[in-house]
């Protein structure tokens, strides 16, 4: 098998360049960071868009305008959930999950026993990036209950589905558009809301966080490859969960495949060594909060090339998997 790392589509790099060639020198806001954002509002429905200079920093912005406590998944989620709330002082609580899944009522029984009114549930598209969340629902329990739902849409800006990373099931949505991410530019992050008052709260962190023109530039250019990464990607995990046994969540759409292990160090040892894209990692050790808190071993399909998700090279990767696991 050969698989290659994801990395920017040659248009991306191009567009990139041209802007870092041919710096703003006018008044007023760069046109290149405009049109990144009318570009991402397009992707999400929201009226409002701001440019970051990481995912990170659109956590920290979005988090410094509320008031705490936040609400986390106990697993599956991002742990700069964590990191980011404890830099800022403010308070997590984590609500029960099955295995990453927040199921509605579960949300909703956790809600009316709280002693304390949270703010906001941040949560992942994806739990550990494997397993779609049932954004709909949870988002109608969130209004109901006067708690904002907070979507990290990393892994799945330009769902064609629109059932993720859509302005009518979550009050914010943020992303990265680091690398590996679904709008891979290598750098950024975004802010998407109609929240306006979630910008004015913050606005100096936001001029203090602000992205550049070049990554704007790359953002343009590489979000028009989002819904096709996303499909294919999707595609390929959904494959690998349906022919390799013990996955979890194989009746969900996800970018990564979690295979429970009863040796997760040894088998992530011999997997690395197997399963590699020119040399660079694809496999993760769990437990792990941002993935499964389980004894596991994730195959990150995410970070790769989609040009290498051929049926062949999946077939190579279950092959693999197979005589190492099992
Ligand atoms: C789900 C998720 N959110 C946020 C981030 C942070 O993004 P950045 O590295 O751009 O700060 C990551 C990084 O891997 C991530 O996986």
């Amino acid at each position: 098998m050969k698989l290659a790392f994801k990395k920017p589509s040659n248009e991306t790099q191009k567009a990139m360049s041209k802007a870092a060639l041919n710096p703003f020198v006018g008044r007023g806001i760069n046109p290149q960071i405009k049109s990144a954002e009318e570009k991402i509002q397009e992707l999400t429905g929201h009226k409002y868009v701001k440019l970051v200079n990481s995912g990170n920093s659109a956590i920290l912005t979005v988090m410094n305008a509320l008031e705490s406590p936040f609400i986390l998944p106990d697993q599956g989620g991002w742990s700069g959930f964590k990191k980011m709330a404890q830099i800022l002082d403010k308070n997590v609580i984590f609500v029960p999950t099955e295995k990453g899944i927040i199921y509605p009522d579960l949300l909703e029984e956790y809600l009316n026993q709280l002693s304390v009114q949270a703010s906001a549930l941040f949560l992942t598209s994806f739990a550990g990036y494997t397993a779609e969340q049932p954004l709909k629902e949870l988002y109608d329990i969130c209004c109901e209950n006067g708690v904002l739902l907070i979507e990290d849409a990393s892994g799945s800006v330009g769902d064609p589905l629109k059932k993720l990373c859509n302005s009518q099931q979550a009050h914010v949505i943020i992303a990265s558009t680091g690398s590996p991410k679904t709008v891979n530019v290598g750098n950024g992050g975004f802010i998407s809301t109609d929240k306006n008052e979630i910008f004015q709260k913050s606005a100096f962190l936001l001029k203090t966080l602000k992205a550049d023109a070049i990554t704007a530039a790359g953002m343009i250019a590489e979000s028009k490859n989002a819904s096709s990464n996303l499909i294919k990607t999707i595609y390929a995990c959904d494959y690998l969960k349906k022919n390799i046994p013990n996955t979890y969540h194989s009746d969900k759409r996800g970018i990564n495949v979690i295979i429970s292990s009863m040796d997760p160090k040894t088998h992530s040892r011999i997997l690395r060594e197997k399963i590699n894209a020119e040399g660079r990692s694809i496999i993760t050790t769990c437990p792990l909060y941002d993935r499964l808190k389980e004894k596991a071993v994730c195959l990150e399909i995410k970070n790769l090339d989609t040009l290498c998700l051929s049926k062949e090279n999946m077939k190579d990767i279950r092959d693999a998997v197979q005589s190492t696991m099992f």
